[in-house]
C-alpha cells in the first residue's frame, strides 16, 4: 500500500464514517426522512472536497501496480465515496450526463478496466473483502443496523459459497458416487445456514433505520458518462452456480442469462471464471433425469438428498422474497412520497417491475407450476415419482414463509 492509499483508506474508515453518521442523524430527525435536499451543507462540501483532494493525489501517483488485492480495495475506497456524493444528492445521475466527480470516475475507470471489474464499489468490497482493523471494517456509517446489515450480508453469502462449493465437486464424481451422497448433505447445510442468518437479519434489522438510512447507499451511480446500478447482496458466483448445478435455471433462459449477463462484473474475477465454467456444464438434474433407475440404491439414496437441496434452495428465494424484500423494501416504499420513490431500488427498475422479475426468478428456483414461464416444477415430479419411499420433507409444502 502506498502512502496516499493508506491516507485514503484511513479518510474512509474515520473522518468519511463521521459525516455520514452526522448528516444521516439530521435526515432521520426530519418528518420527511427522505429528504435530503439544504440539510448541512457544510458537512456535505466537506465529504466532497477532503475526498477530492485525497482522490487527486492518488491519481496523480498513477498505476503503482501493487497487485490485484490492493487495487480491488482502492477501487472499493473510491466507490464508497462516490457513492456516499450520490446519497447526499452532491452527485444525482438524472441531473448529469457526465459525473462531476472527475478525479474519482478516472481513478475508478483505470482501475476497474485494469482488474476486470465494474468501476464501482460492488457488495465483495462490503462484504467477503472487507478487510477489519482492531474488529472493525469499512462501512459508511457507524449506525448499528448497517452493520446487522453487512454482518448478516457477509454470513449469507458465505453460506451460498460452501453450498455452492460442494455442488461442483459433484461434477467430478458424478450422481451415482457414493460420496456425493455427502457433497449433497454439505449443500442442504450451507443452504440451511443462509436460512437461519436470513432469520436473524429479519428479526434484528429495524425496518426504517435500514430503508432511509443504509440503502441509500446502494443507489446507483454515474462514473464518467455511465450510470452503474447499486450492488445488492446476489453480486457472487454462488447464487448462480446453485441455480444452474441443481438445473433450476437455465444459462439459455433468455431472462436467467440476461440476469448473469448484467451482473459479471459486478462479481470478483475469479467467481466470474467460476459462473463462466458453470455455464457450460450439465445440471445434477439432468443427470439424474437421464439415469432414472428406481432399482439402483446409489439412486434411491443420492436422488432423495438431490431434492432436499433444490427444496432447501426454493426455501431460501421464497424467504428472501416473502420475508427480506417485502419488510424492507415494498412495504416501507409504500409509506414514501412519490417525488422519492422512482430511486428505491439498487438496479434502476421502478419497484413493481423488480419485485415481478424477482418473483419469477423466485419461482424457478421453488420449481413452481407456472404456466406463464419456464420450471423444473414437472421434471421435480417425474424424479419424485420413481422414488421408491417418499421422505417426509419431500411432501411438505414450503409455507413457513409465506
Ligand atoms: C434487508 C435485507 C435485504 C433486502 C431488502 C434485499 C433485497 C434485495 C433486492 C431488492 C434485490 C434485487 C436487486 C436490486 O435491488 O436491484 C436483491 C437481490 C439479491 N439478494 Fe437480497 N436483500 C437483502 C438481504 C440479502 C441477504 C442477507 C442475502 C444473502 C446472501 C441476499 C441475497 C440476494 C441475492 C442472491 C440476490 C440476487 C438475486 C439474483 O440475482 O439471483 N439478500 N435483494
Amino acid at each position: 500500500m502506498t502512502v496516499n492509499t493508506q491516507v485514503f483508506d484511513h479518510w474512509i474508515r474515520h473522518d468519511f464514517v463521521e459525516i455520514n453518521t452526522y448528516l444521516e442523524k439530521l435526515y432521520w430527525q426530519q418528518e420527511d426522512k427522505a429528504n435530503v435536499v439544504n440539510v448541512a451543507d457544510t458537512q456535505k462540501q466537506q465529504l466532497l472536497i477532503e475526498g477530492k483532494a485525497l482522490i487527486q493525489a492518488l491519481l496523480v501517483e498513477g498505476n503503482t501496480d501493487e497487485g490485484f488485492d490492493s487495487a480491488f480495495d482502492l477501487l472499493g475506497n473510491v466507490g464508497l465515496y462516490m457513492a456516499a456524493c450520490r446519497r447526499h444528492e452532491l452527485t444525482e445521475p438524472t441531473r448529469e450526463i457526465v459525473s462531476p466527480l472527475k478525479e474519482a470516475s478516472a481513478l475508478a475507470m483505470h482501475i476497474g478496466a485494469s482488474i476486470g471489474v465494474t468501476p464501482r464499489f460492488a457488495t465483495a468490497h462490503l462484504t467477503t473483502h472487507n478487510k477489519a482493523v482492531d474488529g472493525s471494517y469499512k462501512r459508511f456509517t457507524s449506525l448499528a443496523d448497517e452493520k446487522w446489515f453487512l454482518d448478516y450480508n457477509t454470513k449469507g453469502i458465505l453460506a451460498y459459497q460452501r453450498a455452492a462449493d460442494a455442488l461442483l465437486k459433484i461434477q467430478s464424481l458424478g450422481i451415482s458416487h457414493p460420496i456425493t451422497a455427502d457433497l449433497l448433505l454439505l449443500a442442504k447445510n450451507g443452504l440451511q445456514d443462509v436460512i437461519d442468518s436470513n432469520k436473524g437479519l429479519f428479526n434484528r434489522l429495524d425496518t426504517d433505520r435500514f430503508f432511509y438510512c443504509v440503502r441509500p447507499y446502494y443507489k446507483p451511480y454515474r462514473v464518467g458518462e455511465h450510470v452503474y446500478r447499486g450492488a445488492n447482496a446476489g453480486d457472487f458466483a454462488g447464487i448462480n452456480v446453485i441455480d444452474l448445478q441443481l438445473g433450476l435455471c437455465a444459462a439459455n433462459d433468455p431472462a436467467y442469462s440476461q440476469l448473469l449477463v448484467d451482473k459479471f462484473l459486478y462479481m470478483m474475477p475469479e467467481d466470474q471464471q467460476t459462473l463462466r465454467d458453470c455455464m457450460r456444464r450439465t445440471s445434477i438434474m439432468d443427470d439424474f433425469l437421464n439415469a432414472i433407475s428406481p432399482n439402483e440404491d446409489w439412486y434411491q439414496t443420492n436422488l432423495p438428498l438431490f431434492l432436499d437441496v433444490c427444496r432447501h434452495h426454493g426455501n431460501t428465494a421464497i424467504q428472501h422474497h416473502n420475508q427480506l424484500i417485502t419488510k424492507y423494501i415494498s412495504q416501507p416504499s409504500r409509506n414514501m412520497k412519490q417525488s422519492h420513490l422512482d430511486k428505491v431500488t439498487a438496479s434502476g427498475p421502478p419497484l413493481h417491475i423488480l419485485i415481478d422479475s424477482l418473483d419469477k426468478l423466485k419461482d424457478k428456483r421453488a420449481a413452481v407450476n407456472r404456466s406463464d414461464i419456464d420450471t423444473r416444477y414437472h421434471d421435480i415430479e417425474i424424479l419424485k415419482a420413481s422414488l421408491t419411499t417418499i421422505s417426509e420433507s419431500q411432501g411438505e409444502e414450503i409455507d413457513e414463509y409465506n
